[in-house]
Parts: C-alpha cells; structure tokens; sequence
C-alpha cells in the first residue's frame, strides 16, 4: 500500500547555518526551485553548485557572429551555457551540433536546453570527443563543414566541483578525473601503472612544474597508495620542500591536479587532432574560436592558427588575445585565465 501522506525528503544535514559541501548544497543544485539563492551565490563572484558560468559569452559571440539559419559546432556542450546563446542566434533553421565527452553532465544539459523549446532541428548533441570532430560534422551530411566552430577547452565548473569526480584538490574523493567516468583509465589506476620516469614528464609537460623531479620520486613510491584525492594532497605536501609556503604550496598541489587530469583525458591529443581537423570542418566565409585556460593549451592553438594564415587556409586570425575584462573576473574568477583566439576563412559560403 502507498503511504497516503509521505514526508517530504529530509534536506541533507550540515553542521553550522551553511552548507559547505558539495552535495550538502542542495538548494543550488535545485535552481528551478531556489531561482533566488542561485543568483545570490553569482552575484557574490561564486558558481553555484552543479552550473557553469560560461566565459566571454559577448566576445566570443561577436567574434563568431552565428546568423539565423547557419549550422554552428560546439565542440564542448558543457551546460550549455554558450550554446543556448548560439541557439537564439542561429534561429530560425539553423542547427547547432553539440559534443561533449561527459554522459553524466552531457544528458542534464541537453534536457535543459530542450526545455528551452530548442528541438531535434535546432540542436543536434552527440556524446563524442572532439577528436572526432570531422566525423561528426560530416555525419551530419555537412560535407564543405560548418559556418563556425567553437571550443571551450578543459573542465566544466560542474565537473570539478563535484568531489565524486575527483577533479578538486578541495575536497576528499576517489581520484578519478575522467571526463567520460567508463573511458580509459583513472588517475589513480594511471599512477598506480606508470613509471617515474613518465610521471615527471607528466608533471613538467602539462603543468610546468618546478619541483617535478622531487615529487614524481616521492609519488612514484607511493602510487598504489594514491587512491583519493585527499591522499595525494597528502602526498604532495610531504614532498615538497619544507621551505614552500602555503600559496607556493598550493600552486604546485593545482599544478600536480592539473597534469594528471590532461594525462588522463589525453588533453593535448585531442586538441591536437581537433586543430588538424579545423580547416576541413569550416566553409568559406566561417570563422572558428578557442577558448584556452592555459599555456599549454594556448601554445597549441596559437602555433596551427599561424601555420593557417601561413599555408592561406585562413584568411584572418586575431591580433590580440581577447581576455575577460576587470568585471568579469570579479563576477566570475574562473575567467581570469581564459584566452580567446580565433581565426576566418576567405570566400563566401556555397
Ligand atoms: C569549460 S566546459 C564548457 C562549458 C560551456 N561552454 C558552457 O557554457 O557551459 C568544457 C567541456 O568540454 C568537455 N570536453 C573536454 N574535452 C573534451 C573533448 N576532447 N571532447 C569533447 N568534450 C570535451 C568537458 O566534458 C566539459 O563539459
């Protein structure tokens, strides 16, 4: 028999006034319910929990110029925060193609933007990595490519936010760090396999680490024993030189987080393939715009942005590199290292 008067689910319980846990913050993780919260936690320069504050949004639309009835690419969905923007734009006829490797966040979004009215015509949404790019858009029987293509590098605030991705030094988890949770191999099976050898070129490459020697010996010794977040923290801290002081400390502790995230998504591969499949996936007349989060990323793009322009697959490329102004970095911290380039192609559409 089904309870006539059931209670309410019992709100998850905290210490003190205030959740600080992740999945304490039930309120921001039910924005249709608290709407009120959720924009008291953005004005206050903070993303609430479970969303993601897209980056450069005026800019980057300006830049790529989206016109009603063009096909458009977001090669990273993420929660759609620029693509409900390229949406409105490229309405009515146009249809945006939307990527993301993550199953998890990527069916929450797609369900969100299809409340917003944009249906199976407007928005089509493939569960891929970029890598594939040129598959996806010629899937699509787009065969001279799409009048833009946008990608907006790295992990979404929704991913590293949750503990349970293990993407955060912040908080305690398993060390996981995938972006598609059932691909490859996590981090911590990925210590728990490589070398030392490989783990200070993981370091040194990906994150430009100072310490990267020191820390790969201690790690290494220790690598089955880094199964959680917390552990390797732990773990980073030890090996440090005890001189470091706490914001040098924590920077080496981001740096090592870092290198073993773009280690295990195979970062730099997949940006590599997406910028040699670029020219192919954009028409004559189109434009495309990377948004970058740091040097090894943006070193990838400006270089094939440059040999385009040299080999005359693009017409145009940005001189300067657009960053987030004073204002959104204070409304939104998570811009201040974003780089924006972008590039054209010559001709006029077919
Ligand atoms: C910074 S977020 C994008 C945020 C998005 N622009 C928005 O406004 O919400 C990056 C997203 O790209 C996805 N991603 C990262 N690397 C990818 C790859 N190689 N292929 C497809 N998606 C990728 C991540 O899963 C994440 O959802």
């Amino acid at each position: 028999m089904t309870d006539p008067d059931p209670k309410p689910p019992r709100r998850p319980r905290y210490p003190g006034t205030h959740p600080r846990r992740f999945e304490q913050k039930y309120k921001e993780l039910a924005p249709e319910k608290y709407p009120e919260l959720v924009e008291h936690v953005r004005e206050r320069g903070m993303t609430p929990a479970g969303q993601h504050v897209p980056i450069l949004v005026e800019e980057v639309l300006a830049v790529l110029a989206p016109r009603p009835g063009e096909r458009g690419v977001d090669c990273t969905l993420g929660y759609g925060g620029h693509a409900r923007r390229f949406l409105e734009r490229l309405a009515p006829e146009g249809t945006l193609l939307g990527l993301d490797v993550d199953p998890l966040e990527l069916e929450k979004t797609e369900a969100r933007l299809r409340a917003l009215g944009f249906g199976p015509d407007a928005l089509v949404v493939r569960r891929t990595n970029f890598a594939g790019l040129g598959a996806a858009v010629f899937g699509l029987g787009w065969s001279d490519g799409a009048d833009f293509v946008f990608a907006d590098l790295g992990v979404s605030s929704m991913q590293i936010d949750d503990p349970s991705r293990g993407f955060t030094f912040k908080a305690d988890g398993p060390l996981d760090m995938r972006m598609h949770p059932g691909k490859g191999l996590s981090a911590a099976e990925w210590l728990a396999r490589t070398t030392r050898e490989e783990l200070e070129r993981a370091l040194v490459e990906h994150a430009d680490e100072p310490h990267a020697e020191r820390l790969a010996s201690a790690l290494w010794l220790h690598n089955h024993e880094l199964t959680t977040t917390r552990a390797l923290v732990e773990a980073v801290r030890r090996a440090l030189p005890p001189r470091l002081d706490e914001e040098e400390t924590t920077s080496s502790i981001r740096r090592v987080f870092q290198a073993l995230r773009i280690q295990v998504n195979d970062e730099f591969g997949a940006l590599e393939a997406l910028l040699r499949q670029l020219p192919a996936c954009v028409r004559p007349g189109g434009r495309a715009a990377l948004l970058t989060f740091h040097s090894g990323e943006d070193r990838r793009v400006k270089h094939a942005f440059a040999a385009g322009v040299r080999d005359g697959v693009w017409s145009e490329v940005n001189d300067e590199v657009v960053r987030a102004s004073a204002e959104e970095r204070r409304a939104n911290p998570r811009s201040a290292p974003a780089k924006l380039r972008w590039v054209r192609r010559g001709g006029a559409p077919a």
